[in-house]
């Protein structure tokens, strides 16, 4: 797992994290964190330098777009969806770690 403060993610505004080898794009809209993998399922650019949209975020290279809730894909080029990471908050500090070792 990986942590970081909400206070310093900007509203729309993805940032990249790294989750024990793997990076993660986690974007604040509202209240809510999203994370998702960081690299396009289309090919390998990264989508925290995409722009954001309500819960869509842009893959700035081909302009594929995927739901930040789900990591569906929202708009072709790409058909892969993208990992979903856990996001937990506790006030300012926020967790993220991998669904599948949650499940254990
Ligand atoms: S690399 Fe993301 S849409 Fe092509």
């Amino acid at each position: 797992m990986t942590q970081l403060s909400f206070a310093a993610l900007s509203e729309r505004k993805p940032v990249k994290v790294d989750l024990n080898g793997t990076p993660v794009c986690v974007t604040r809209v509202g209240d809510e964190v999203f994370a998702i993998a960081d690299t396009c399922s289309h090919s390998d650019a990264s989508l925290s330098e995409g722009d954001v949209t309500d819960y869509k975020i842009e893959c700035w290279l081909h302009g594929a777009e995927f739901d930040l809730r789900s990591g569906e894909v929202v708009t072709p080029p790409a058909s892969i969806p993208v990992e979903v990471f856990e996001v937990s908050r506790n006030g300012d500090e926020l967790t993220i770690s991998s669904r599948k070792s949650a499940q254990g």
